[in-house]
């Protein structure tokens, strides 16, 4: 018989290693892995490159009028085991993570028109299911039937030491107190914005990962996802 495919959700605060979590799941159970804010950040990276953010000023209207050119989409890369995001079929995966997109991507995720045109999506990829999709919003809005659910979370400056780390590996020269300055500022738009704010879904299981290996977040959740099955 075959097994049951479901949808996990995982949640939680920025820089926390959802994106490494769910795509180690996926590759796991041989889901597809949808990292959600690689697409706030690749609209992020177009209203930048096209006039929408100025001094770090974005303006709300010019994005919502430049909706309709961004065409999103993602094509698995078997070397990175992970999908790389495309806009206009142009590769961004490389692009979307400098300090310059993370410091306007709360903003423009702020936009509802943004987050409508991004949910409608992220709903048509799980609708084969066999998903594993993170975020912010993924429990509670995008799918809130989700059978698994996880929000994630850890010491801030734990987050930040890690992303600092990743950065100065890509070549980027950022300090570590502009990475937590980021962490701290992100949380706090991510969590009191007024359309889909982060937040832990009343059925999520929450995972402080603070002081735990990505093999023992695998142990966790394995416990969980076989519970799921056998229900
Ligand atoms: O997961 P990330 O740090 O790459 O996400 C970048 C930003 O995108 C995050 O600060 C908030 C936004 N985001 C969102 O609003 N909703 C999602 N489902 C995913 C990300």
């Amino acid at each position: 018989m075959d097994t049951k495919r479901i949808i996990i959700a995982i949640d939680g605060h920025s820089s926390c290693g959802k994106s490494t979590f769910a795509k180690a799941i996926a590759a796991r159970l041989g889901y597809i892995f949808i990292d959600t804010g690689a697409m706030y950040r690749a609209v992020t990276l177009y209203a930048l490159e096209n006039g929408a953010i100025n001094s770090g000023i974005v303006d709300d209207d010019m994005v919502v009028r430049m909706l309709d050119e961004i065409n999103i989409d993602f094509r698995f890369n078997p070397q990175r085991g992970a999908s790389d995001i495309y806009v206009n079929g142009d590769l961004v995966e490389g692009k979307i993570r400098t300090i310059e997109v993370s410091n306007c991507v709360s903003a423009v995720s702020s936009i509802g028109a943004v987050r409508s045109k991004l949910v409608a999506m992220q709903q048509q990829m799980g609708l084969r299911r066999g998903v594993v999709m993170d975020g912010r919003d993924i429990g509670t809005v995008v799918f809130p039937e989700a059978e698994l659910k996880i929000y994630m979370t850890a010491d801030a400056m734990v987050r930040a030491q890690r992303r600092y780390k990743e950065l100065v590996a890509a070549g980027d020269s950022v300090t570590l107190e502009e990475i937590y300055e980021n962490v701290v500022s992100r949380d706090k738009a991510d969590m009191s914005r007024a359309i889909s704010p982060l937040r832990k879904a009343d059925d999520a299981l929450v995972l402080d990962n603070s002081n735990m290996s990505v093999e023992e977040q695998m142990a966790w959740f394995m416990e969980r996802y076989e519970e799921v099955l056998s229900k």
